[in-house]
């Protein structure tokens, strides 16, 4: 079951530079398109229990509108105060027009 993956979203919802917040399991996850690949972290702040998706993308760092911690979504590391813990991030795979988000953080 570890590593399992399960079909979230399709292509066509998820436009370059776009985000979309799915649930894998119970668990809320960001889906972001940066450059036309996609990748998949927690969506919830590790600062504070606010949605990412309510932010902006811009590049491959997503903002929390909150008190404004900027996150990368490639490797879901905080790049500004008050956050200071990492998102999860999970493994994506693409199959034809599906989006797949394994159901296992990588740390
Ligand atoms: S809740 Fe995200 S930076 Fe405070």
């Amino acid at each position: 079951m570890s590593d399992e993956f399960v079909a979230v979203a399709r292509l066509s919802q998820l436009p370059e530079g776009g985000t979309l917040r799915v649930r894998v399991d119970d668990n809320p996850v960001l889906l972001a398109n940066v450059e036309g690949t996609v990748y998949a972290c927690d969506d919830t702040c590790t600062h504070e229990d606010s949605s990412l998706y309510l932010g902006c993308l811009k590049g491959a760092l997503i903002s929390c509108t909150l008190h404004g911690s900027r996150f990368d979504v490639r490797t879901g590391e905080p790049q500004d105060p008050p956050a200071s813990e990492p998102l999860a991030t999970y493994a994506v795979r693409i199959e034809g027009e599906e989006i797949l988000v394994s159901r296992t953080p990588r740390r």
